[in-house]
């Protein structure tokens, strides 16, 4: 038993973050299966668990998750950055905004090569707002899906894998296996951003997207209301537990442009945001006018990014993507020598 309890905890620390259960009982299998193998698996985990967390709280190891047996974060491979694009409820705008912004930082980074992640396997809305639906992903010589293309975003979805007009019952395991697609069994790079539509909510989705790959931050979109009503925060919050830095928020509708005279009026007050968000320790990132053009370009399929980039609304998502570009952390390629 000694032995055992000597040798484990290096074993354990090398062999990280794998699946702890099954090696832990071939550790201690010495002990014969029974109460004592059991506790000692049981006391065994406790410290270990608290080991990593220690370590993620000191920020030693930014790559690893809580000690619950979950795999290591690997990078998609060729892709530099991910951004998530994520609310604390539905239909605030968040895949409307995903799409404009994936488009924005192509034109205000020319170089830049975006792609556009729906993980809104619940309801994915990025073949329509990308017009590309109906459209089925082609295979690479090695199995992998090769992302559709449009107006030069490589665009995936579940909305590409199953009929969009079937409502999709996901359950948590589930949910996980299909983002875990999503990101695994594409052939995602190179790009320099990928940005992710997320589902809305704090659940499953959100938790596995942060285990699974290396995020550089998240945009929080929300309208005045969330804001307000500190919606906004649980999301922020959320991210923050999980380690994945937030990068501001998004006020989304806040301030309506008439399409008839132009005239603008701050629907919920123009300031209120900005003093709850402050309170929050988050930035505001960009403010998204509520205005008509930007539902029907979205609806039909022609972000107003690409489809009208001399209108105001356009240059609110280049500013919004200008801003998101300034708070991203400067790439290092694990793979560089140091
Ligand atoms: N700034 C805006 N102005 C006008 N309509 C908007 C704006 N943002 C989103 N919408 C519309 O609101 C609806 C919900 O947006 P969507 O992006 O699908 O939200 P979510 O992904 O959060 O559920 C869509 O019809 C979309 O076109
Ligand atoms: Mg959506
Ligand atoms: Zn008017």
């Amino acid at each position: 038993m000694n032995l055992s309890v000597c040798i484990a905890p290096s074993i354990v620390q090398d062999s990280a973050y794998t699946n702890m259960a099954a090696p832990m009982e071939s550790f201690f299998s010495c002990l014969g299966k029974g109460p004592i193998q059991t506790s000692c698996i049981q006391l065994f985990s406790r410290k270990f668990s608290r080991n990593v967390m220690k370590k993620q709280r000191a920020g030693t190891s930014p790559e690893t998750n809580t000690g619950k047996g979950l795999p290591k974060k690997w990078p998609i491979p060729g892709v530099k950055q991910v951004v998530l694009v994520a609310s604390g409820k539905g239909g605030v705008g968040k895949s409307t905004t995903a799409v404009n912004l994936a488009l924005g930082i192509g034109a205000v980074k020319k170089s830049a090569v975006v792609g556009l992640l729906d993980a809104d396997v619940y309801g994915p809305s990025i073949p329509r707002m990308m017009n590309l639906s109906g459209q089925e992903p082609e295979l690479t010589k090695n199995n992998l899906m090769k992302p559709l293309q449009n107006f030069g975003i490589s665009c995936m979805s579940m909305g590409f894998l199953t009929d969009e007009k079937s409502p999709i019952v996901w359950r948590g395991l589930m949910v996980m296996s299909a983002i875990q697609r999503l990101i695994r069994q594409v052939a995602w790079g190179p790009l320099d951003y990928l940005i992710v539509d997320m589902p809305p909510g704090t659940g499953d989705a959100q938790l596995s997207m942060s285990q699974l790959i290396p995020i550089s931050g998240a945009v929080i979109v929300s309208t005045p209301q969330d804001i307000a009503l500190l919606d906004a925060r649980k999301g922020a919050e959320m991210f923050r537990k999980v380690g994945v830095p937030v990068l501001g928020l998004v006020q989304n509708m806040s301030v309506f442009h008439c399409p008839n005279c132009g005239h603008q009026s701050h629907i919920f007050g123009q300031d209120g945001a900005q003093a709850v968000a402050k309170e929050m320790g988050l930035e505001i990132l960009g403010d998204i006018p509520l205005h008509i053009g930007i539902r029907e370009t979205s609806d039909e399929g022609r972000p107003i990014v690409v489809s009208s980039p001399g209108s105001p609304q356009a240059a609110a998502y280049r500013q919004l993507a200008q801003s998101v570009l300034d708070r991203l952390p400067r790439y290092e390629d694990p793979l560089a020598p140091s």
